[in-house]
């Protein structure tokens, strides 16, 4: 079988000065179906240092988020079939690199906290459970399905100009699933912590999320919806003075 090239980010900041490319070259047997079956088989049997993240190889834990051939995806469910030769792999643009493919999360997760990821209910607990309506559950479909692999924000120019300032669009995604959760009543309070020139409004629109997130989820669309609920918000407050 044809070998095929792989270009493989390096750096290790215990030896190197610099970050390189490393040229490995491998022949793909039958069982490999995806870009890990690869990398794994490239750590196993070539060089043993060559550092990634990865557990469930289902595309549930995200943590193999890495930047292949220019766009950002997970490796575990990359088709090598889809893949041009040589197959150059990065970490994710716009994150502190650890080593090799493994970067640090440390400011993403900390922009999703910002957002309190969770629901806030001030009503005094039901007995049992607090219900939704069909409708109401549906509403959240689109949006709770985000692993927080990471592609999308690591993606966003407007997060590598101001990872600190803005939210990106995981965290808003999510901010957007808590503020239309009939379970949560935080509405006001959400909408006006999101209502600031960088938190929410340093997107432009560019929409590289919406094109590299492994589960189809649309972040641009819900950014866009943040922003109309802050408008009709404002409105209805100037009415109501
Ligand atoms: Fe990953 Fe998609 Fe969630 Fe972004 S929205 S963190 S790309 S799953
Ligand atoms: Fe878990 Fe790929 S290893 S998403």
């Amino acid at each position: 079988m044809k070998k095929k090239i792989f270009k493989i980010y390096r750096y290790n900041p215990e030896k190197n000065k610099y970050p390189y490319m490393e040229t490995f070259s491998i022949n793909f047997k039958k069982t490999d179906k995806m870009l890990l079956d690869v990398m794994i088989r490239i750590k196993s049997e070539i060089d043993n240092s060559i550092t990634f993240r990865k557990s469930c190889r289902e595309g549930i834990c995200g943590s193999d988020a890495i930047n292949i051939n220019g766009k950002n995806g997970l490796a575990c469910i990359t088709n090598l079939k889809k893949l041009k030769n040589p197959i150059i792999l990065k970490p994710l643009p716009g994150l502190p690199v650890i080593k090799d493919l493994v970067v640090d999360m440390k400011i993403f997760f900390k922009q999703y906290y910002l957002i309190k990821p969770y629901l806030i209910n001030k009503n005094i607990l039901p007995k049992k459970e607090r219900l939704q309506s069909q409708e109401e559950r549906e509403l959240i479909n689109g949006l709770y399905e985000c692993i927080l692999c990471a592609c999308c924000t690591s993606s966003c120019p407007s997060f590598w100009w101001h990872p600190k300032k803005f939210i990106g669009p995981a965290g808003l995604l999510q901010a957007y699933r808590f503020i239309i959760d009939s379970r949560d009543t935080n509405f006001e309070e959400r909408l006006n912590f999101l209502n600031d020139k960088y938190k929410l409004l340093k997107c432009k629109t560019i929409m590289n999320c919406l094109n590299v997130c492994p589960k189809n989820l649309n972040p641009t669309k819900a950014i866009l919806k943040i922003k109309k609920l802050i408008f009709i918000n404002k409105i209805k407050t100037f009415f109501k003075k």
